[in-house]
């Protein structure tokens, strides 16, 4: 059965329908062709499909898309505005991606956690980041890179 849901994605408003078992990250890849959260364990446990949804970081598999109704969606394609965002720039200098399959996963958990916490310490973004898995970087310079950008961000603000 079909159900109809609007939601925000990325700043857009859309309408879309649905199947009711049909899930946030089928939504996003296998219907609107967003593809930029990936596909792994479908269980929760490696965060490859991470999204903000209503300023939390969540695991896009376990979210049904019919609980995004009247809500709003970000994934890291709506992070670029006026050049790279600042978590982009620091992954890119840092090195913090290699494959780069976890990479949008990891930017989003970031952003939700600057965006919450803006001066976060060392430990806050190891724990912010805990739920998502990289079997090529590691976690050393991602951490490093999500501290760079928080500084960055708060030095352009202050
Ligand atoms: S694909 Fe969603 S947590 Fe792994
Ligand atoms: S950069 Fe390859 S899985 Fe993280």
């Amino acid at each position: 059965m079909k159900h109809a849901i609007r939601f925000v994605l990325n700043g857009e408003e859309l309408a879309v329908e649905i199947d009711v078992g049909q899930t946030l990250l089928q939504l996003l890849r296998d219907q609107l062709h967003v593809t930029s959260p990936k596909r792994s364990c479908e269980q929760g446990e490696c965060g490859a499909c991470t999204v903000i949804l209503n300023g939390k970081a969540v695991n896009s598999c376990l979210v049904l898309a019919v609980a995004v109704n009247g809500k709003a969606v970000e994934t890291v394609d709506g992070l670029e505005r006026d050049g790279l965002h600042p978590l982009q720039k620091h992954f890119q200098e840092l090195s913090a991606s290699q494959c780069g399959y976890c990479t949008p996963g990891m930017l989003m958990a970031a952003k939700a956690l600057l965006d919450s916490n803006p001066n976060p310490t060392h430990e806050e973004v190891k724990e912010g980041m805990s739920g998502n898995m990289c079997r090529c970087t590691g976690y050393v310079r991602p951490v490093e890179a999500v501290l760079a950008a928080a500084r960055e961000m708060r030095d352009s603000t202050s």
